[in-house]
C-alpha cells in the first residue's frame, strides 16, 4: 500500500493546532515539513522555533524536506524535532556522500532530493547509501503547482537504478499530487506520496488521506 506524506505547507498556520488533531488522527504515514531560505528556492516557509511545537504534538513520523543551501548546518536542528527522514536536494549538497553519512551517523534516516531538471544518473554513487529518493514532480518552493508529466519516466528509471542496485530506497514524490494522479504513480512505483493542496485544500482531508492510499 502507497505511504502518504500530507505536507504542511497548505496547513492553516493560524490554527496549526486543529490541522495537527486530525493529521494525527488520519491514516497517514508521516507529516511532510517544507523548509525553505529564500535563496535555494524563492520563498520562505517555516523554519525550527514554528516546528519544535508541530514536533511536540505531531504524532507522525517526520519527513523533513531541506529547501535549502548548505543543509548541512542544521543536521542538529533536524535531529532535535526527532526526525525520521532528513531530505537534501543533492543541487544543494556539492559533498553529498558526507551530508548522507553524517544524516545516518545522527541517527535519522538519509533521503536525497532532486529537482526537476536533475537526471536520475546523479545517483549512481550514492543510491545504496540512501533510504529514500525524493522526486520533485514541480519546481520547489510553492504549494498548488501543475505536476510535471515526465516524472513517470523518472519513476521507471529510477526503480529500474534501485533493483539494479540492490539499494533498498523507497521512491517518493512531491508536487501536484492528488487523487487524479495517485494511482497511476503508485503503478509507476512510487512508495510514498506527499500532497499538499489536495489533502488541505479537500472538503474532507481525513477521507481524501484514507482515498489515496487505497487506490
Ligand atoms: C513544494 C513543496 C511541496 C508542496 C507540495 O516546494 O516541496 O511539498 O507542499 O504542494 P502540492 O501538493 O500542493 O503540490
Ligand atoms: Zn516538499
Amino acid at each position: 500500500m502507497v505511504q502518504i506524506s500530507p505536507s504542511l505547507l497548505s496547513a492553516n498556520f493560524a490554527d496549526l493546532r486543529s490541522d495537527l488533531e486530525w493529521l494525527n488522527r488520519s491514516e497517514c504515514d508521516y507529516l511532510h515539513l517544507d523548509i525553505m531560505d529564500g535563496v535555494f528556492v524563492p520563498n520562505i516557509s517555516f523554519g525550527f522555533p514554528v516546528l519544535k511545537y508541530v514536533a511536540q504534538m505531531a504524532q507522525k513520523p517526520l519527513d523533513v524536506h531541506l529547501m535549502i543551501v548548505q543543509p548541512e548546518k542544521f543536521i542538529n536542528e533536524v535531529i532535535a524535532l526527532g526526525a525520521y527522514y532528513m531530505n537534501v536536494h543533492v543541487e544543494a549538497c556539492p559533498h553529498l556522500h558526507r551530508v548522507i553519512g553524517q544524516i545516518r551517523e545522527a541517527g535519522m534516516h538519509p533521503a536525497v532530493t532532486l529537482n526537476p531538471a536533475t537526471p536520475i544518473s546523479v545517483l549512481e554513487d550514492i543510491i545504496c547509501d540512501v533510504d529514500l529518493v525524493l522526486l520533485m514532480s514541480v519546481n520547489p518552493g510553492f504549494g498548488g503547482q501543475k505536476f510535471i508529466e515526465h516524472t513517470y519516466d523518472k519513476i521507471r528509471n529510477l526503480k529500474a537504478m534501485i533493483e539494479r542496485s540492490g539499494s533498498h530506497a523507497l521512491i517518493e514524490v512531491d508536487g501536484g499530487v492528488s487523487l487524479k494522479n495517485a494511482a497511476a504513480l503508485r503503478e509507476a512505483g512510487v512508495d510514498v506520496l506527499v500532497a499538499g493542496s489536495a489533502i488541505f485544500g479537500a472538503e474532507d482531508p481525513v477521507e481524501t488521506i484514507h482515498q489515496m492510499k487505497k487506490l
